[in-house]
């Protein structure tokens, strides 16, 4: 099969001529050039993707080295892996030389030796992910696919390559999983049998790596979907007991995405996600997983608030008041909490701080009380704390409110 026309439908022409010449390069030292992977895989779905992995069969690092010195790409190198990415003004290429993996013992990485490119696809971990396009001038755009990848594609169907494939690397239940629910596909009858078989191998698993395919499964479009599936599997229990992939956390990650900003859109699903663990759960969570200090304290936060939302569950609290109870936590997690809460009144006492009350100052500083006489001291701090309260409550508008507050607060402080 040849899928040249693909090629020419959905990547860019000036793309693909970069390719054409790494591989021309390649071609006169007797070396060979493939499109391997996803692009692959989303080329012939017709989906939209601009990330190349090239594999070599030869010497990729090398080979990137060689296109580096003649054209205006600048190269990373990591001789180690035989990998090197080739960055140009508008795109970057990934080569990678083509390689045999074999696996001590299930979760430890493989042991790699350079190999032809049918070993480097039986490495991988689905038919619709082990197919490869030449990019030969001799054979431009022909499909290699000695997995059958093209009849699953059709069929829908998520299939491992052989029934260790699971053992060899557990991840592969995830990223299984995010590809079943990211295209609605199904995991074939067999492929289904050995993932539950080897669920507990996610145990071997070390927590960086859980980590990153949780990161990869938060990055969907709708991760809610592989969170769900993944809880149906009993995939989310193996990670920590309480979690929990409900139609709560639908509801909850789907409102998440509607926020104005959702800068932090993935680090405010974690927050979602750990909402109805304990305190001794969340420790388990995070340290299984290795989680950042900062993202750590976000989700600490989320639960320690959540417990606190009673406090904010009064109508009649002044801004001030708001102000007060909230300001020590991590923004991710007043932002995690009011998307959480299901009261109307939290929910505007914590979005009136996010809006409005974190950002509120006195117009005065401590350079200008001194100059209105104040000394500074304890007594000035006391000064600028019931001014910003003022503030916060509407009670000075001003800049002169603002004076005339301070100096009849030092007057009666003096005294
Ligand atoms: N791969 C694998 N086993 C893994 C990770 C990756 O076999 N545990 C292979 C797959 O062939 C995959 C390729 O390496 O297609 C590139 O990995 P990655 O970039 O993670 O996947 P893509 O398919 O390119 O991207 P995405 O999952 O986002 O669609």
């Amino acid at each position: 099969m040849n899928v040249a026309r693909q090629i020419e439908q959905y990547l860019p022409r000036q793309l693909m001529e970069l390719v054409k010449d790494i591989s021309g390069q390649a071609a006169k030292q007797g070396q060979r050039v493939y499109l391997v992977g996803g692009i692959v895989r989303d080329l012939l779905l017709g989906y939209p993707n601009f990330d190349l992995d090239l594999v070599v069969e030869g010497d990729a690092v090398k080979l990137a080295q060689q296109v580096a010195e003649v054209s205006q790409a600048k190269l990373l190198a990591h001789h180690r892996f035989g990998t090197a990415k080739l960055k140009y003004e508008n795109f970057t290429l990934d080569l990678a030389t083509a390689r045999k993996e074999t696996y001590a013992r299930p979760g430890v990485l493989p042991a790699v030796t350079p190999g032809t490119l049918k070993n480097d696809l039986i490495r991988r971990d689905f038919t619709i992910n082990a197919m490869a396009i030449s990019v030969a001038a001799n054979d431009y755009g022909e499909l290699v696919d000695p997995y059958s990848g093209i009849s699953d594609l059709e069929h829908r169907l998520i299939r491992i390559l052989h029934t260790e494939s699971f053992r060899d690397d557990a991840t592969r239940i995830l990223r299984g999983v995010r590809y079943e629910q990211r295209f609605g596909f199904e995991f074939e009858t067999q492929t289904a049998q050995l993932l539950k078989r080897d669920i507990h191998l996610l145990d071997t698993i070390s927590g960086d790596r859980i980590r990153h395919e949780l990161e990869l499964i938060l990055k969907e479009k709708q991760p809610e979907l592989v969170i769900k599936r993944l809880g149906e599997l009993g995939v989310l229990t193996r990670i920590s007991s309480s979690l929990k992939g409900d139609g709560w956390l639908a509801k909850k990650f789907n409102k998440a995405r509607r926020l104005k900003k959702p800068t932090q859109l993935s680090s405010l699903y974690f927050c979602l996600l750990v909402y109805s663990l304990g305190e001794k759960e969340i420790e388990q969570f995070l340290a299984r997983l290795n989680i950042s200090v900062k993202l750590s304290r976000a989700m600490r936060d989320t639960l320690s608030l959540k417990t606190g939302l009673p406090l904010l569950d009064k109508p009649s609290l002044r801004p001030s008041e708001i102000y007060y109870l909230l300001r020590q936590y991590e923004t991710l997690a007043i932002q995690a909490n009011a998307i959480a809460s299901d009261s109307s009144v939290v929910n505007h006492n914590l979005r009136l701080f996010l809006t409005k009350l974190r950002y509120v100052r006195t117009s005065l500083d401590g350079e200008e009380l001194k100059k209105l006489g104040i000394s500074p001291g304890p007594e000035m701090g006391k000064v600028l704390q019931i001014l910003h309260k003022a503030k916060l409550d509407g009670e000075v508008r001003t800049k002169g409110d603002e004076k005339r507050l301070a100096l009849s607060l030092w007057m009666k402080l003096e005294w």
